[in-house]
């Protein structure tokens, strides 16, 4: 089963959309195998986001990331990088389509609200980037058979 890095970005804890992002993602079946709840050090944003130093949006998508507590987590299901991403909606969520988180609650690609790994590469990087092997659960489900046949 797939897994893939998520975090809700300082907007969505200061807008008090933790439980409605989070919902959402539940409601469909996946996983939860890891959560934190922390204010992420720069150099730790300056990593996360190191394939975008030197663009222009750089510094500020580094201020905006510490600029308060955020929510990392790791989730499983089936394909659910890709899926993770639909859900998401695109980067710019003037461009997202309605019923994708950043379709229907955001306005600005600066205030997006969420991050998700955009591949298999990176979600291995960037899970191991934010936990420790003991920080992810591996268990189950007594309803997972009525997710997946
Ligand atoms: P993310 O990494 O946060 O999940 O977003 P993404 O894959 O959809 O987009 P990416 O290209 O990786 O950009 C990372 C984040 O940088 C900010 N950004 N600002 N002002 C701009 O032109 C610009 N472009 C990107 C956004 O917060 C974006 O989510
Ligand atoms: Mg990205």
């Amino acid at each position: 089963m797939e897994r893939t890095f998520v975090m809700l970005k300082p907007d969505a804890v200061q807008r008090g959309l933790i439980g409605e992002i989070l919902a959402r993602i539940e409601a469909k079946g996946f996983k939860p195998v890891a959560m934190k709840f922390m204010r992420i050090p720069k150099e730790l944003a300056e990593r996360h986001y190191g394939e975008h130093k030197g663009k222009p949006f750089f510094p500020g998508l580094i201020e905006y990331m510490t600029s308060g507590p955020v929510l990392v987590m790791v989730w499983e299901g089936e394909n659910i990088i890709a899926a993770m991403r639909t859900m998401m909606g695109a980067t710019n969520p003037q461009n997202a389509a309605v019923g994708t988180i950043r379709g229907d609650f955001a306005q600005q690609t600066g205030r997006n609200l969420i991050h998700g790994s955009d591949g298999p590469e990176s979600a291995r990087r960037e899970i191991e980037l934010f936990f420790n092997d003991y920080e992810l659960q591996n268990w189950s489900r007594s309803l997972d058979p009525w997710y997946i046949e």
